[in-house]
């Protein structure tokens, strides 16, 4: 399969489970279930597949990142707090080969200074951060536009 028609891997990392209960003045009220529905809209309309994954456990995550060197086109990242600390997450990345684009429902640069900086960054083509859910539609047709223009 054309690297381009490969599905775009949106990944979400820990308690963005918990996205509708938790921390609603900060995260919003959607569910997890809402981003992930209104990211298959978007794909849709941009005529991308997309695969949809969320794990509290760096591993898991690490391990998506993995298989996604094969089996996906790009990477659109929320790491959650892991996005602070892990290495692991952001050789993965590096490993992966892929475009990234990391994405944050707050703007992390407004809150507590152990935020502000981020591991995937160092990996990502762009960031989106304090733009809610509507920050991984804008990661999706940034890579739309890409993808569309990498050769063949
Ligand atoms: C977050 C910001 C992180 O600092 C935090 O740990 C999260 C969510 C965001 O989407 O705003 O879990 O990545």
């Amino acid at each position: 399969m054309a690297a381009q028609n490969k599905p775009v891997l949106i990944l979400n990392g820990p308690n963005l489970n918990m996205l509708g209960k938790r921390q609603p003045e900060i995260y919003g009220r959607e569910t997890l279930a809402d981003v992930e529905a209104a990211c298959r809209a978007e794909a849709t309309r941009l005529g991308l597949a997309v695969d949809f994954f969320q794990s509290n456990h760096e591993g898991a995550l690490v391990d998506r990142i993995q298989q996604a060197r094969d089996a996906n086109s790009a990477i659109v990242i929320n790491a959650g707090a892991y996005t602070h600390t892990s290495v692991a997450i952001l050789d993965a990345l590096n490993a992966a080969e892929l475009p990234v684009i990391e994405v944050h429902l707050s703007n992390i640069h407004r809150r507590e200074p152990f935020r502000h900086h981020s591991y995937v960054s160092q990996a990502a083509l762009g960031m989106i951060a304090g733009l809610g859910s509507q920050g991984y539609l804008f990661a999706l047709q940034a890579l739309a536009r890409r993808l569309a223009d990498a050769p063949q």
